[in-house]
This record gives structure tokens, sequence and C-alpha cells, in this order.
């Protein structure tokens, strides 16, 4: 993986500039894409998965893991902890027996706010975790206060001071816990403490995502006592004591889902391997009724564009709802449908950060609030754009591949956080897309 780094340079007239290298993807768009695509473990998975090794001292292998930053950083943050972690292919090895440090710094924090999941663990194995808050994202505000009040309602005494949350506990012990909304990162940390509690915690409205399914897999593999998975509500017997295993990580629904996308706007046939269809329902409910033929079979998809697309209204929704990670892909797709679609996210209310920028393309989207309202023309046309984050770098490779002429998709770090290898794989589909090192000063 290509890596951006810093250099100091020293021009005339003692001014200093500073020119940072970048990684950009240069696409000719207009291809159809056809072939297979093989899907990568999942990020959001491995990313509770890893913190979870903290809860008992030893040997781990977690398989299908992907080599994406997201994963790194998530290594370094274990490191620094004491931890032992190495990625050999597809196999990351941890050795959780050597922590001596309970602080997750500001900043590791700041790369990946994924990083308070080490909060629960460190509390429930330790009694104290030093974790720096997470600011907001490149969208807009995101608290932490369901982790926070769900630790306290386990005993944990909490302060925050300087921009870290101090906690500490001698003992945590069982509650009910019930969030106002679902949350995928509240309820893995929240479960994450509540294994190693005294007595028995109740998780209330939690998250029903495929990723919080396999953390509490893994953490019954350990030796916990959970209850409920799958459903709304868990139920954690403590336990005293978990030990170590193994697991391979499923496969990443919403890679799944951004090339299942990619098929449909550039009129292709594609096929992906290695995915769990069930994860997929709703988003493959959507590009059906957008006119594609869906082929399901027990770990592929099959997709055959039509020749016009429909507009498809979406609203996001907690799983197994169609996925706010998908939000800024459809939109990309609906451009290319015939006719007005409307957008509505439910869950992250400012994330539209790849609207002006799928404009800059000639897309034809208003914003109101948490709606967008996209007219499609089926044209767009090659530019200069900006990658803010994860799932909006995605919308505007989409963008690209359907753009007339050359398009150039700027600041791409953003895209290696989550997807492994996106441009080989796209190649591999016959997409004309390179990655070229760019300068900004
Ligand atoms: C996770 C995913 C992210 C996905 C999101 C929603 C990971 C690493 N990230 O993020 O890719 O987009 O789920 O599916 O798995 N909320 C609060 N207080 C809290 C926590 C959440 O108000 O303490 C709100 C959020 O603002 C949001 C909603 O709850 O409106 C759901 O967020 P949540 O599920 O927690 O998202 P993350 O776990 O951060």
């Amino acid at each position: 993986m290509n890596r951006s780094y810093i250099e100091n340079v020293n021009p005339p007239f003692f001014a200093i500039y500073i020119v940072v290298y970048m990684d950009k993807f240069v696409i000719q768009g207009g291809n159809e894409l056809r072939g297979e695509v093989t899907i990568s473990g999942a990020k959001n998975a491995l990313l509770a998965l890893m913190p979870a090794t903290i809860l008992a001292p030893g040997s781990y292998t977690l398989d299908n893991t992907p080599d994406l930053r997201d994963v790194t950083t998530m290594s370094q943050l274990l490191q620094i902890m004491g931890m032992d972690v190495k990625l050999s292919g597809k196999k990351l090895s941890i050795d959780s027996s050597g922590i001596f440090n309970f602080e997750a710094p500001y900043e590791q924090v700041k790369k990946m706010r994924a990083s308070i999941y080490v909060l629960g663990p460190l509390l429930s194995r330790y009694g104290e975790a030093r974790v720096s808050l997470p600011g907001g994202c490149a969208w807009g505000p995101r608290p932490v206060n369901f982790h926070i009040d769900g630790m306290k309602k386990l005993g944990a005494e909490i302060t925050i001071e300087n921009g870290y949350i101090n906690a500490r506990a001698k003992k945590l012990r069982g509650t009910r816990i019930s969030f106002d909304t679902p949350s995928v990162g509240a309820t893995g940390n929240l479960l994450m403490a509540a294994v190693l509690a005294e007595g028995t915690t109740m998780i209330e409205n939690a998250a029903m995502e495929p990723e919080i399914n396999q953390l509490a897999h893994f953490l019954k593999k350990m030796g916990a006592k959970i209850h409920g998975v799958g459903t709304k509500r868990l139920e954690v017997e403590g336990v005293t004591e978990l030990k170590p295993t193994n697991i391979a990580t499923i496969p990443d629904r919403i890679e799944a889902g951004t090339f299942l996308v990619a098929g449909a706007i550039t009129g292709g046939k594609i096929t992906i391997k290695n995915c769990i269809p069930d994860h997929l329902s709703a988003v493959l409910s959507k590009l059906e009724q957008a006119g594609c033929e869906i082929r399901v079979e027990r770990s592929s998809i099959s997709l055959t564009a039509p020749s016009i697309l429909e507009p498809v209204d979406v609203a996001t929704d907690v799983y197994p709802g169609f996925p706010t990670d998908m939000q800024a892909q459809w939109i990309a797709l609906m451009c290319k449908a015939k006719g007005t679609s409307v957008i509505t996210d439910s869950i992250f209310v400012d994330r539209f950060k790849h609207v002006p920028e799928l404009n800059r393309l000639g897309a034809n989207i208003e914003i109101e609030e948490n709606v967008a309202v996209v007219r499609g023309n089926g044209k767009l046309k090659g530019a200069k754009v900006m990658s803010t984050d994860l799932r909006a770098s995605a919308s505007l490779i989409l963008g690209g591949l359907i753009a007339e002429g050359e398009t150039e998709v700027l600041r791409v770090y953003h895209i290696d956080r989550g997807y492994e290898s996106i441009e080989k794989k796209l190649q591999k589909l016959d997409a004309r897309i390179e990655r070229v090192q760019t300068e900004e000063y």
C-alpha cells in the first residue's frame, strides 16, 4: 500500500514550503465492468475483534484480515499498549500477554475514532483506561455519550480532563443499559466491558449489525456467556476469566455493496465472491428495484445491470435496514438513473460531503437537512474532485467510472482506510483507474 509522506524543501527567499506527497486516482470513465471480484474481510468487524484480545492474555490469530490503513492504526494502538501484532498475508497474529500501558493517546485516536473500542476491555480487565476523546469527524459531530454513560452504569468512575476519558473501576458490576438509538460502537464496547463484570448485564436496543454479532461469537469462543446474539436484547452473564481463541473475519458487506453498485452504474455484469448475501438484503432489494438482475448463491452474488436504471428512494437505517455506509455510493448510482430520487440519511444527518464533489462532475443533487434529492440525467463529466472521508471517496470513484473523459480523485488515503487495493480490484474488472503520486503544497 502506498503511504503519504512529508518532505521539507528550502526554496529561495528563505520561505519554507511543505510539500506533501499524496496518492490520487486518475480514472478514464466509460468502461462497463465485467468479471469477478473477491471481497476482503470486514474492517468494522476487525476493529472490534482486535481490541477484544485485551480481555485475555495470550496468542490469537485473526484470519481473513485485509491490509487496510485502519487495521494498521489499530495494530499501532495495541502495540503502544504493549501487545505484539503482526500481519502475515491474511493472518493477523496478536499476543496480548505484554500489556503495560492503558492509554489510547490522542495521536492514534485522531486517526481513527474506533480506537475508543479499547475503553471497555481495558476497564474490564485492568480496572483502568485513559482514552483520548474522539473529536467530530469529517461530516459532523459524533458523540460517545452512550459509551461513557454505559461504563458509568457498570460502576466505572469517569472523568473527562484535557480531552481524555479517564476511567477507573475496582470491579464492574452487571446492570441494565438501554440505548436511545442502537449504536454499533457503544454496543461493542459495553459488551466487551460486561463479559468480565460481576453479575448479569442487559443491553437493550442493542445494535444487530453482523460485525457486532461476530464480536459476540468471538467473545463466546473466548468463554463469555452472551445470550440473544443477533437480537436487540443482549444478556451477558459475567465470567471471571476468558481464554484466547482464533477466528476468521466475516466478509466486508460495504465493500461488497460498493462493487455491486460499480457493476450497476457502469452498465456491467459482475460477480462478487466471498460474501454473505444475507448481510446485503436491503442493498440487493434496492438494486433490484433499480432494474438490476441479481443472482444469489451461497457465498457469491452476480449482478447484471439494466440498460436504463430506475430512480429508487432510500432511507438509511440500522441493520437490517439500508446502511448509512452505502448512502454515498447510492447517491452516485442515482446520478446515472433516469429520473428523480430522494435519499435520506437517518443515522448521520450531516453525512453529505460527497455531494458538492459529485456536483463538480455534473451531477444535479440538492441537499436539505438530511435529505438529498438527486435528479439523475445519466451523464457526468470528468473533473478534479476531493475525497473527504472513506465512503465519500468511494462515491467519487463510482462517479469517475461513468464520467466522460478523465476524473482525478484526490486524497485517496481516505479510501485506503477501508478498501483493500480498490484500484487493483477495479482494474481486474476492466476499469481504467490508476494510482498516481501527486504533490500538494
Ligand atoms: C459504526 C461504524 C460506521 C457506521 C456506523 C453506523 C465502525 C468502526 N464504524 O460507527 O462505519 O457508519 O456504525 O452504522 O464499526 N450515537 C450517539 N452517542 C453515542 C454513540 C452513537 O448519539 O455515544 C449516535 C450517532 O451519532 C449516530 C448513531 O448513534 O447517529 C449510530 O452511531 P453508531 O452506531 O454508534 O456509529 P459508530 O459505532 O461510530
